[in-house]
């Protein structure tokens, strides 16, 4: 790495993230870890831990993204969320890939080609995204899948997953496979990390898709800003949340070194179109990250030793903040990590977790550290 912007995730955190969640959800079989977008944002190098810690099926976005991971772990079964067009299914065979039906034709299509795949049956519980809302159509995709177009499971993603809305979205579920018998369907997975820890596990669910939660986030462990707490109200209605008895950490750092230092004297501006107006003199420094690194680049101040400067501009590539004497070039520059959470960062940034993770963009280099080892890794 020679320009020195990068994530560094701690690895071990992840694992023990994970052997957490199973030791006190131990109920089970199969945990299945959504990486899509390359691990939200953390990157797919970090599979290999999370499978160390427990994870036994992965489940990513797309085939490309299937490939991708399959390159580097070759035995975990891998399930494509979203469902695939026809001309990729020969590849996604070949790779011994898993994929997701949620259409009647599809699946005839693949019935009269004799294609020889494990498939999952998507169904729609409410949030009109992908899935099978009539229950004849579940029935007829289960009675007439064989050895060949194999069912291995069957899934929803839940909107809300709380409350109210998790009573209605699981009698949904339970409405549309009326007509067929779960039990006899290998994996069964309907809850995702919130539901995880808001109930109890379902009769007929064997599988669950952790994503957010192994990467240390959950709900009701942060202290939440009046606005969120607010938002949550509004939104969440009268359903509270169950406090949590998992210990998480998050496992990812972003940092950035101090690249020039510059002294600004008064009425100078710094910026495109007089972005920032001098009203004394200032020192600033330029730190070589923007918004072609992060898009959420504007998280208001950065740490530096432990101490808070202002950022005053953004740019592509570049961002320019506000410093004293104490700074010196090469300062490791923190943007979130020990004194800046992530939680903290996105509630500035106005954005949920899971946008600002998955904003860090691939130009950035990902360091993995685990135990003494460290592997940085350009995606
Ligand atoms: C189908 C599906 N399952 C599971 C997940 C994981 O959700 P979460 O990160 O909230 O656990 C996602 C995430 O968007 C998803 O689309």
């Amino acid at each position: 790495m020679y320009r020195k912007t990068y994530v560094e995730i701690d690895c071990e955190t992840l694992e023990n993230n994970i052997k957490e969640i199973k030791e006190k959800y131990n109920q089970y079989k199969y945990y299945i870890g959504v990486v899509k977008n390359n691990a939200y944002g953390h990157g797919i190098e970090c599979v290999k831990y999370m499978i160390k810690g427990g994870i036994n099926y992965l489940a990513v976005s797309s085939l490309e993204e299937a490939l991708k991971l399959r390159n580097i772990e070759k035995d975990i079964p891998i399930l494509i969320l979203e469902p695939i067009s026809y001309e990729g299914i020969d590849i996604a065979i070949k790779n011994n890939l898993t994929i997701t039906i949620d259409d009647k034709k599809y699946f005839d299509l693949l019935l009269k080609t004799k294609k020889n795949i494990k498939f999952h049956l998507k169904i729609d519980t409410g949030m009109n995204r992908f899935g099978l809302k009539n229950k004849e159509d579940v029935k007829y995709i289960v009675d007439n899948s064989n050895d060949n177009l194999y069912l291995e499971g069957i899934y929803t993603q839940l909107s809300k997953g709380i409350g109210t809305e998790f009573i209605r979205e699981k009698n949904n579920f339970e409405n549309i496979t009326s007509l067929i018998d779960l039990n006899k369907i290998p994996i069964v997975h309907i809850e995702r990390s919130l539901t995880l820890e808001q109930h109890n596990k379902l009769p007929y669910d064997n599988g669950i898709r952790l994503g957010i939660i192994m990467y240390g986030f959950n709900k009701k462990k942060y202290n939440l800003s009046w606005k969120r707490k607010l938002y949550n109200r509004l939104t969440l209605k009268k359903d509270n949340f169950v406090p949590s008895i998992l210990n998480l950490k998050t496992i990812l750092k972003f940092y950035t070194t101090v690249l020039e230092i510059k002294d600004v004297v008064s009425g100078e501006i710094v910026g495109y179109g007089d972005l920032y107006d001098t009203k004394k003199e200032i020192k600033i420094a330029i730190l070589p990250y923007g918004f072609a690194d992060f898009l959420f680049v504007n998280t208001n101040y950065v740490y530096i030793n432990n101490k808070k400067y202002n950022i005053i501009a953004n740019y592509m590539d570049v961002t320019s903040i506000i410093i004293d004497d104490d700074v010196k070039i090469g300062d490791k520059v923190e943007i979130f990590g020990d004194n800046i959470s992530i939680r903290k960062a996105s509630e500035i940034a106005n954005q949920n977790v899971y946008k600002l993770l998955t904003s860090i963009t691939n130009r950035v280099p990902r360091v993995y550290k685990y135990k003494k080892e460290i592997k940085e890794v350009e995606y």
